[in-house]
């Protein structure tokens, strides 16, 4: 496992010019986005570079990791939502090519196992943009997830639902309280990922991921069994690092 630290607006510059790269080689490749703030600066950057005519996403694809259940169609916190509008409107990535699990599914597992098999379909993830929870969760994988686990239910820890609390104006009660999420074992098989993390609240998930014992607990220390992950820390994530 490779860390990089660098500042919030350098690491969006990086990730950018690697997918860039990556997209010089696989036009069609596949992205594996994540929602939340960790990944903004790259889709920032990734626009900026679309805009210069620098790069394309037109024929390229992509997975979100994780959707909530139970929010109504248009609610502005739908992951579907969230990267559709942070990510997909700001590049000219063609929205059609843009999947996530249906968290609106009456048969939610039959809507996982979909989920899996259109991943599969498409050949598998190359690059697989990640952020990291306070509680070391990655995709909506809280701790004591199955390292082996697949695209699931999973029920959102309490610090997570008041983590994101601040995406449905700080209305704890209107957080869900359950998700669909790609499962730890889906996430281990995107060709390379890329991991950011940034602010000082993530300092200990941090240190868990690169130098604790791999662990259900930690959830995010599964990728210490992939060959190929970057972490992108700025000074204050990366501040427990020994
Ligand atoms: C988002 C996701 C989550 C977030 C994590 C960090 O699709 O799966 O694991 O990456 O909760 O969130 P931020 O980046 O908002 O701190």
């Amino acid at each position: 496992m490779e860390v990089v630290i660098a500042r919030e607006d350098e690491i969006g510059e990086l990730i950018a010019d690697e997918i860039a790269g990556l997209l010089a080689d696989r036009p069609d490749a596949v992205l594996g986005v994540a929602t939340g703030s960790s990944p903004l600066r790259v889709y920032e950057a990734l626009a900026r570079r679309v805009d210069a005519g620098e790069t394309s996403l037109a024929r390229a694809r992509a997975f979100t990791l994780d959707e909530y259940v139970g929010l109504p169609p248009g609610h502005p916190a739908r992951y579907d939502a969230v990267i559709r509008e942070e990510f997909v409107a700001r590049v000219d990535i063609d929205p059609a090519a843009v999947r996530g699990p249906d968290g609106d599914a009456d048969d939610l597992d039959d809507a996982c196992h979909r989920y899996e098999e259109a991943i599969r379909d498409a050949g598998g993830v190359d690059l697989q943009i990640l952020g990291i929870g306070t509680d070391g969760h990655i995709a909506f994988n809280e701790p004591g997830s199955s390292l082996a686990s697949r695209t699931r239910v999973k029920t959102l820890t309490a610090q997570t639902r008041l983590d994101n609390a601040r995406f449905f104006a700080g209305d704890l009660d209107a957080v869900p309280r359950h998700c669909l999420t790609q499962g730890l074992g889906t996430i281990l098989e995107a060709r390379r990922v890329v991991l950011v993390a940034t602010g000082e609240a993530k300092a200990q998930a941090v240190a868990q991921l690169v130098e604790g014992a791999v662990s259900a607990r930690w959830p995010g220390t599964v990728l210490q069994h992939h060959p190929d992950v970057t972490v992108f820390a700025d000074e204050a994530a990366a501040s427990r690092l020994e």
